[in-house]
C-alpha cells in the first residue's frame, strides 16, 4: 500500500520531523508528489504536481474536496491546484489505475496554520498593585489559532523569556487557547513588562522566521511593606549640641513617616508628620526615647531612637533638666559656648479639657521665658496670630463643633527654633435618643425562655468614654464599656440576655448611656436613660399540693374539694366526667369516688386528683342504739304478755 499515513497524533515538531521521514518511504507506487509536503497558510494559493514514471498506465488524476481532477489518460504529470485554501481537513490524494487495473494512491500532506486575531495578556482574578511574595497568575489569551500541535506560547519578562509552553493536543481547526504562569514578584520587578508571544513552529517547510503575535505589554507595580535602612538606633552626643536621628525606610508605596515623643508619660506628644527621614534636634540637654513610626498601605514599623547626653565630667549634673520633665515642659540651652543655664516652659492652663459638642471653651498657654520672637495658637478653629512680648496666649471658641480638633500653642525662639505642645480636646456628645427594646419579640415572654434586649443609643460621642448600664427595677445588671475609639459621634446598640422568672413579672428594665469622661469631665456623668420597658412573664399553672388527696366524706355530708393553682396567665379547670369548670368543687352528696381536675393556661396544663371515701359502716353508737332498742322491745314484750296472761286467768289459752 503506497499511501502515506498522514498522522492524525502529531506531537510536536520532532513528530513533524518523523512523518517527514516517513514520506519518503513509497517506492512501490510509481508517484511523485512536487512539492512533496507543503505548510499553507488559511486562504492561501497552493499548486502541487504528481508525476509518474508509468509510461502504461489507465489513467491518473487528484481526488480532494478542492481541486480534484478528472481521471486524465495519457498524462504523466497532474496537478493540483486551489486558489484560496480554507478546508481545514483537506486530504488531496493523487492516484493511479495501472494497465493490470490496480489502483493506488498517495496522500499529499498539506499543513493549514493561521495565526490568532488576537494575543492578550492580564492578571486572573486581580486588578491593581501587586504585593511582593504574593502568588499571581497571568493569562495569556490566544484567539483563534491553527493548528495547536504546533504552538509555542513565549513568556517574557522585559526581554527575558521566562518560560515556553507547547501542546500535545492536536487540533486541525483554529482554537481559542489560554495559557497561564504563576508569578510571584518582588520589590525589583516594579514596573516590570510582562509579554506572552503565540509562535507557530511549522518545521524546516513551514516559514521562517516563524509566525508571531506578541500580546501587548502588561506593566506591573509591586508593593511591599516599610522596611527599615540600617541606622544607629543609639546616638550619643554632649550636652547642648545637635542631634539628627536617622529613621530612613523604604517601601512602596513611599512610607509616611511620623516622629512621635515617647520620654514622658506619652499623652502629650509632639508629632511631626512628613516623608523627613531625620530628626534634628537641636541642644539636646535631656536622655530621651524617640519613636519613628514608618506606615504605608501594608503595613506599619516603629523603630526606637535612644539619644544619650553624655554630661562632661566637670559639670554638675543638676546644672540640667531644672525644669520638671512633665510633658507640658520642655528644656533648651542657648547655643553659647558656655553654658549659661536658661529655662522656659510652655504651659496650659487647664492642661486638656472636655467640652461638651457647641460649648464654648478657652485655654491659655503661658512662658515663662522673656525673650522669645512670638508665641500663637494654631488650630482650625480659634487660632491666633504670632504675638510678641506677651508672656500668656489663649485660645478661645465660643461653639467649638470640629471633632477632630488639635489645637497647638506654638513659641518661636530667638534663633529661629520653635517649641509647640498639643491641647488634649475631648468632645463629647450626650446621645440623641437612648431606647430599649425586646428583640425579635413582642408581647409576653414565657418564664425561662432567653429573651435579647437591646439598648440604641443615637448618637453619642466619644466611643470610648461611653458606659451601658443595664438596670432592672434599680438593681444594676451589667456595664458595658467600648474599646473601640471613634471621636465622632457613632450610633450603638448594647444587647442583654435575659431568662425571666414568675417573680419578674411586672419589673421594668431600663439601660442608660453614660459618658465617663474622666476627672477633667463632668460630674455627675452626663447620662441618659431609656423609657422603661415593663415585662410580663407566663408560666403554666402549678398547685402549692400536687400530690393526689383521698377524702372522707359521711353519709349527708357536704365536702368541696379545692383545685386552685396559680399560674399566669390565670388557670381555667376542667373536673373529669363533669361540666364544672371552677377551682372549687362539691361533688354530689352520697357520691364517692375519683374526681379529677386540670388546670391549664396558655403556657401548660396540670392535674390533680381527689379520691373521696364514705365513712365505714358499724358505728359503735349505731351498736348501742340497736343494742338498746332490741332490749326495749323485749321488755315491752315481756310487760304485754304479763299483762294479757293475768286478765286472762290462769286457765285461758292464748
Ligand atoms: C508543475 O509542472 C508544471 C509543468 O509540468 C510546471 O510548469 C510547474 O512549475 C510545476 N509546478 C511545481 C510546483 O513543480
Ligand atoms: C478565501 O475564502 C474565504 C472563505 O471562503 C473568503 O472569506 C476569502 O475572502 C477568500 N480569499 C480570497 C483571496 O479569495
Ligand atoms: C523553551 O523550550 C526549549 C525546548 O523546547 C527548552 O530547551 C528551553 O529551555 C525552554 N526555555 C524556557 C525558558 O523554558
Ligand atoms: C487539551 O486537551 C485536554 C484533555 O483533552 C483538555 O483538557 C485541554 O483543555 C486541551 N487544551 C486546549 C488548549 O484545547
Ligand atoms: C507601561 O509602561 C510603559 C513604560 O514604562 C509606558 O510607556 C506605558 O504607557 C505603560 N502602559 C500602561 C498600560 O500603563
Ligand atoms: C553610628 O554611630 C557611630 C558612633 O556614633 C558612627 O561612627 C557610625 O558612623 C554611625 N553609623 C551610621 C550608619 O550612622
Ligand atoms: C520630646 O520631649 C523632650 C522632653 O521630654 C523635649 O525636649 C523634646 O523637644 C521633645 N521632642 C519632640 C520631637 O517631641
Ligand atoms: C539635619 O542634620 C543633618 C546632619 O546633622 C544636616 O545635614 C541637615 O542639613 C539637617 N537638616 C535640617 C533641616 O536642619
Ligand atoms: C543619660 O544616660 C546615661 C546612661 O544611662 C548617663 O550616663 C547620662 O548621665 C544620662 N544623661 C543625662 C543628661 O541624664
Ligand atoms: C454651633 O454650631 C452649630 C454647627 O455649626 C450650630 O448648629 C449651632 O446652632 C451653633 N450653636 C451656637 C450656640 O452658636
Ligand atoms: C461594672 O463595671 C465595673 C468596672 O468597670 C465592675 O467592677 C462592676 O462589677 C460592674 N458591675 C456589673 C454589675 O457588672
Ligand atoms: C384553695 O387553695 C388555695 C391554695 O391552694 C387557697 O389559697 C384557698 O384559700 C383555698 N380555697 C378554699 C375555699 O379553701
Amino acid at each position: 500500500m503506497c499511501e502515506i499515513i498522514f498522522s492524525r497524533i502529531f506531537l510536536g515538531f520532532h513528530v513533524l520531523l518523523l512523518w517527514m521521514a516517513g514520506g519518503l518511504a513509497h517506492a512501490a507506487c510509481p508517484l511523485e508528489l512536487n512539492p512533496p509536503r507543503l505548510v499553507v497558510r488559511y486562504g492561501d494559493s497552493v499548486s502541487v504536481n504528481c508525476s509518474t514514471s508509468s509510461t502504461d498506465h489507465e489513467g491518473m488524476g487528484w481526488e480532494a474536496t478542492f481541486g480534484g481532477t478528472s481521471l486524465e489518460q495519457d498524462v504523466i504529470v497532474v496537478t493540483w491546484t486551489v486558489k484560496n485554501l480554507t478546508d481545514w481537513t483537506i486530504q488531496p490524494k493523487c492516484y493511479i489505475t495501472s494497465a493490470d487495473g490496480k489502483q493506488c494512491l498517495e496522500t499529499f500532506p498539506v499543513i493549514l496554520y493561521k495565526i490568532p486575531d488576537r494575543v492578550s495578556i492580564s492578571v486572573l482574578s486581580h486588578s491593581g498593585p501587586m504585593v511582593e511574595g504574593t502568588q499571581y497568575q497571568l493569562q495569556c489569551d490566544i484567539q483563534n489559532i491553527a493548528p495547536l500541535q504546533n504552538l509555542v506560547v513565549k513568556w517574557y519578562k522585559g526581554n527575558e523569556l521566562l518560560d515556553n509552553v507547547t501542546y500535545s493536543n492536536v487540533s486541525k481547526r483554529p482554537e481559542d487557547v489560554s495559557a497561564t504562569l504563576m508569578i510571584s514578584p518582588s520589590r525589583d520587578d516594579d514596573g516590570d513588562q510582562y509579554r506572552c508571544r503565540a509562535e507557530l513552529d511549522l518545521g524546516p517547510e513551514g516559514p521562517q522566521p516563524h509566525p508571531t503575535v506578541t500580546s501587548e505589554p502588561l506593566n506591573i507595580t509591586v508593593h511591599y511593606a516599610p522596611e527599615f535602612l540600617p541606622g544607629n538606633d543609639t546616638v550619643e552626643v554632649s550636652a547642648g549640641s545637635d542631634v539628627s536621628l536617622d529613621c530612613s525606610a523604604e517601601g512602596n508605596p513611599p512610607p509616611e513617616l511620623k516622629w512621635t515623643n515617647n520620654t514622658a508619660e506619652g499623652n502629650a506628644n509632639e508629632i511631626t508628620v512628613g516623608r523627613l527621614r531625620t530628626l534634628n534636634i537641636s541642644r539636646v540637654t535631656a536622655n530621651a526615647t524617640y519613636n519613628c513610626i514608618v506606615t504605608n498601605s501594608l503595613g506599619s514599623i516603629t523603630k526606637q531612637i535612644h539619644v544619650l547626653v553624655d554630661v562632661p565630667p566637670q559639670q554638675h549634673p543638676t546644672m540640667f533638666s531644672t525644669a520638671p520633665s512633665t510633658p507640658e515642659t520642655m528644656t533648651t540651652l542657648p547655643g553659647t559656648a558656655k553654658p549659661k543655664l536658661v529655662t522656659f516652659s510652655l504651659e496650659l492652663n487647664p492642661p486638656r479639657v472636655v467640652v461638651r459638642y457647641g460649648d464654648s471653651v478657652s485655654v491659655n498657654c503661658s512662658t515663662s521665658s522673656t525673650d522669645h520672637e512670638g508665641m500663637g495658637w494654631e488650630a482650625t478653629f480659634g487660632g491666633t496670630s504670632l504675638e510678641q512680648d506677651v508672656n500668656v496666649v489663649t485660645w478661645t471658641v465660643y461653639n467649638l463643633t470640629d471633632w477632630t480638633i488639635e489645637p497647638k500653642c506654638y513659641i518661636n525662639l530667638i534663633d529661629g527654633e520653635q517649641l509647640s505642645i498639643v491641647l488634649p480636646v475631648i468632645l463629647y456628645k450626650t446621645p440623641d435618643s437612648v431606647s430599649i427594646s425586646v428583640l425579635n419579640h413582642s408581647g409576653p415572654m414565657v418564664e425561662g425562655t432567653q429573651y435579647q434586649l437591646q439598648c440604641d443609643i443615637q448618637n453619642i460621642a466619644p466611643l470610648q468614654n461611653l458606659v451601658v448600664k443595664w438596670y432592672k427595677g434599680n438593681e444594676l445588671l451589667d456595664n458595658v464599656t467600648y474599646s473601640n475609639v471613634s471621636k465622632r459621634p457613632e450610633d450603638v446598640s448594647a444587647t442583654l440576655m435575659i431568662s425571666p422568672s414568675r417573680d419578674d413579672d411586672g419589673d421594668q428594665y431600663r439601660c442608660r448611656a453614660e459618658l465617663d469622661l474622666g476627672p477633667e469631665g463632668p460630674q455627675p456623668h452626663p447620662t441618659v436613660t431609656s423609657e422603661p420597658l415593663s415585662i410580663t412573664v407566663h408560666y403554666p399553672p402549678t398547685f402549692s399540693r400536687p400530690e393526689a388527696e383521698n377524702l372522707d366524706i359521711r353519709v349527708g355530708e357536704e365536702i368541696t374539694l379545692n383545685c386552685t393553682a396559680t399560674g399566669r396567665p390565670t388557670p381555667l379547670y376542667r373536673w373529669q366526667s363533669s361540666d364544672f369548670q371552677e377551682a372549687l368543687f362539691t361533688p354530689p352528696s352520697e357520691v364517692p369516688g375519683t374526681y379529677t381536675c386540670t388546670a391549664y393556661n396558655q403556657i401548660g396544663k396540670i392535674s390533680k386528683t381527689f379520691t373521696v371515701n364514705p365513712k365505714p359502716k358499724g358505728d359503735r353508737t349505731t351498736f348501742w342504739v340497736i343494742i338498746g332498742s332490741g332490749l326495749g322491745l323485749a321488755i315491752v314484750v315481756v310487760i304485754v304478755y304479763a299483762i294479757v296472761k293475768y286478765r286472762a286467768g290462769p286457765n285461758s289459752i292464748i
